[in-house]
């Protein structure tokens, strides 16, 4: 966190004056990394699948959660200290107290009778006071609340989640397409949950952005027509206390262990879309949820979690919602939300699987994984991304702010920005230190105009160098195949000569 907040990846929000917990806000280099993530995440969740981008108020009126069933359902539970007045959420104090640990309790999901029995039963105690004092456990409800308007009792909601604005807008959406099915929704955006005790930075935030997609199929075929290309691809699943082991999407579906090859697709793709953006195999997994920790609407849930410092983190939720969603808000609305089904003349309403991904801890994680220390050969701290979400494709230096070589740079960064690369000028300090700040922060190549490129006496004329971040080498290579080369070395996410 350090390390991310000093180099502008994360700024917490409103610092200078004394920052709230769970508010980050993203500095210039995590903008362009976070931007870069979600269009990788709109290329391959909708574009390549055709699907469909929508973009929904954050503020929803009541009447659409009550309806959700988040009014009355999305709560975490709560104890409160009878010295310090201090409230924390029950399900951890529980599964970070010692004996509880030893025993390997999982209180997540479980009702507050259980929770508070599990307080006594391990003498689990006041965090800031040291003493037994924790209250009962009760539910806290997790949304931010507001007003519509001057007129008090016009209630609504910060959404908790961007997946209520596109059940709301699924009938004019399908009817602009032919009103058939399957279709795919998705959409970017920001959520709000009011967490007990934010910790753990990006994890557990209180503004979050969310990528969301839902895809709406007809019960009667839960086939998806690309599965059978995909089938035998491996990922890693825990099941119950199954350590990761390696299943194909195939037999996870033949076996059980996920409910449809629609949601065995999806699963693939996440998981290709981590090992995208510089996740490792080894330090990821699905893990199918148990019935007490998936959600009121859903039929079945497989997170993806990823192991980090904070310990293993669900970073992806992937969960069959039925026709939960469109069923309530057409019986609370009073709207027909139901589809035509041609082979069987009949309406019926759409069941969704939805893959949903939270921007933020994908992006921590990836700042972990790709995280490199000093050693000897390179005494500065560096990230190697993978070059498609890295802050910029390459930085441009002149040797010397003189001889031309300055005008050269800047010529060469205007063609290489036209050319669609993102790229940034830089020329002070010496060329060793550019370096090293290029790698702080994860610039995949670094491009330098010497007095060989402007010579045309030289057999070097009209060439520059491109240092590869990983092993620091450099090649040569022609100022008018610069861009196409960049490009290309992206593509193919080279970070070595
Ligand atoms: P947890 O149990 O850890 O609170 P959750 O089960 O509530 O997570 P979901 O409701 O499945 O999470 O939300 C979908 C995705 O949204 C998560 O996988 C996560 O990436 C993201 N997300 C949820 N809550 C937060 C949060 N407080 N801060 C950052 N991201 C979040
Ligand atoms: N849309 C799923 C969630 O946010 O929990």
């Amino acid at each position: 966190m350090d390390v991310a907040i000093r180099r502008s990846f994360l700024i917490p929000s409103n610092e200078i004056y004394g920052s709230s917990a769970g508010f980050y806000d993203y500095g210039a280099v995590g903008t362009a990394i976070k931007h870069k993530i979600q269009n990788l995440w709109r290329s391959e969740m909708l574009q390549k699948e055709g699907f469909h981008e929508i973009e929904t108020s954050v503020i929803v009126p009541e009447a659409v959660l009550k309806a959700s069933g988040h009014a009355e359902n999305f709560a975490d539970p709560l104890v409160t200290c009878s010295g310090c007045k201090q409230k924390f959420r029950a399900d951890h104090l529980i599964e970070e107290n010692k004996d509880a640990k030893k025993e390997g309790v999982k209180a997540s999901g479980l009702p507050p009778a259980e929770l508070s029995a599990l307080i006594k039963k391990y003498s689990v105690l006041c965090p800031q006071c040291k003493k037994p004092t924790l209250s009962e456990v009760g539910w806290f409800n997790m949304m931010f609340r507001t007003n519509i308007g001057p007129i008090d009792g016009n209630t609504a909601y910060f959404r908790p989640e961007t997946a209520q604005g596109i059940f709301l807008d699924f009938a004019r959406v399908i009817r602009n397409y032919g009103s058939k099915l399957p279709i795919g929704i998705g959409q970017v955006g920001r959520s709000a949950r009011n967490e007990i005790s934010p910790r753990q930075g990006l994890i557990r935030m209180r503004e979050f952005t969310q990528m969301e997609l839902e895809y709406f199929f007809n019960p009667v075929d839960q086939t998806y027509p690309r599965f059978k290309k995909i089938a035998h691809h491996k990922a890693r699943f825990v099941e119950g206390a199954v350590p990761p082991h390696e299943v194909s999407y195939g037999e996870a579906v033949s076996t059980g262990l996920v409910p449809n090859e629609i949601m065995a697709y999806f699963l693939y793709k996440q998981w290709e879309l981590y090992l995208a953006v510089g996740i490792p195999a080894s330090k990821m997994y699905f893990r199918k949820m148990p019935k007490n920790d998936t959600p009121h609407y859903s039929k079945g849930n497989v997170d993806l979690e990823v192991e980090t410092s904070y310990g293993s983190v669900e970073t992806t939720g992937t969960a069959y919602r039925t026709d939960y969603d469109l069923s309530q808000h057409a019986k609370h609305s009073g709207q027909d939300l139901s589809v035509f089904d041609e082979a069987t003349k009949q309406k019926i309403v759409a069941h969704v699987v939805e893959p949903s991904m939270g921007v933020d801890r994908l992006f921590w994680c990836v700042l972990e994984h790709c995280f490199r220390d000093k050693t000897p050969e390179r005494d500065w701290e560096w990230f190697a991304f993978p070059p498609c979400i890295a802050p910029y494709h390459a930085w441009i230096f002149p040797l010397m702010k003189k001889d031309g070589m300055d005008g050269k740079a800047r010529e060469i960064e205007e063609a290489l920005r036209e050319a669609g690369l993102t790229v940034y000028y830089q020329e002070s300090g010496s060329i060793g230190r550019r370096y090293a700040r290029a790698d702080e922060i994860g610039v995949p190549y670094c491009i330098t105009i010497d007095y060989d490129t402007l010579d045309t006496k030289s057999d070097k004329h009209g060439t520059v160098t491109v240092r590869f971040r990983n092993d620091a080498k450099q090649v040569r290579i022609k100022v008018s195949e610069l861009a196409e080369k960049l490009a290309h070395f992206v593509k193919e996410g080279k970070v070595t000569e």
